[in-house]
């Protein structure tokens, strides 16, 4: 797994073009995301009080974006956590590999939009928190 800390994710402010008729952003693989995107997946009608996530990834990077609504996302390295609030649909927080994240607080009718580097790999996953500490404190690499 990676030694990233939560210090590694970061809210990217994306394109935003507007006009009377409405607003467009876009994002584009390899340019305002530094991965190529090879997936989209999108969480919705989360009912009140539900959490998601509760994972971490070993070699997965995300941007996960609110294109509707709002929700909160607890980011966890094994030794430091920060939550951010989303509820613009031109800001996307990255999360690097290595890093446990919880999303909850979701108002209603919010849509979690998540961009992803990979196609779905069960293997990737670690849903254990305990072995999610372990493998970060005897990480090596430098990733
Ligand atoms: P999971 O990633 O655990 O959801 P969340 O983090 O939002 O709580 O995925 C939930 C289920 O959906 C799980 O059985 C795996 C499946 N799934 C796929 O088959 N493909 C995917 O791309 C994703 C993200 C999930």
């Amino acid at each position: 797994m990676s030694r990233s800390s939560i210090y590694d994710c970061s809210v990217i402010q994306l394109s935003k073009i507007h006009n009377r008729a409405g607003n467009i952003t876009i994002v584009e693989g390899n340019n305002n995301v530094p991965f190529p995107i090879k997936r989209i997946y999108y969480l919705y009608d989360v009912p009140g009080g539900e959490n998601r996530g509760g994972h971490g990834h070993k070699k997965l990077y995300q941007l996960i974006v609110a294109t509707s609504g709002s929700f909160k996302v607890l980011l966890d390295d094994g030794k430091n956590k920060k939550i951010v609030r989303l509820y613009q649909p031109n800001y996307g927080l990255l999360i690097v590999p290595g890093i446990w994240r919880e999303l909850f607080e979701f108002s209603s009718g919010s849509v979690c939009l998540v961009l992803a580097s990979t196609i779905y790999d069960e293997s990737d996953y670690i849903r254990d928190y305990s072995e999610f500490k372990l493998l970060k404190e005897n990480d090596t690499s430098n990733s």
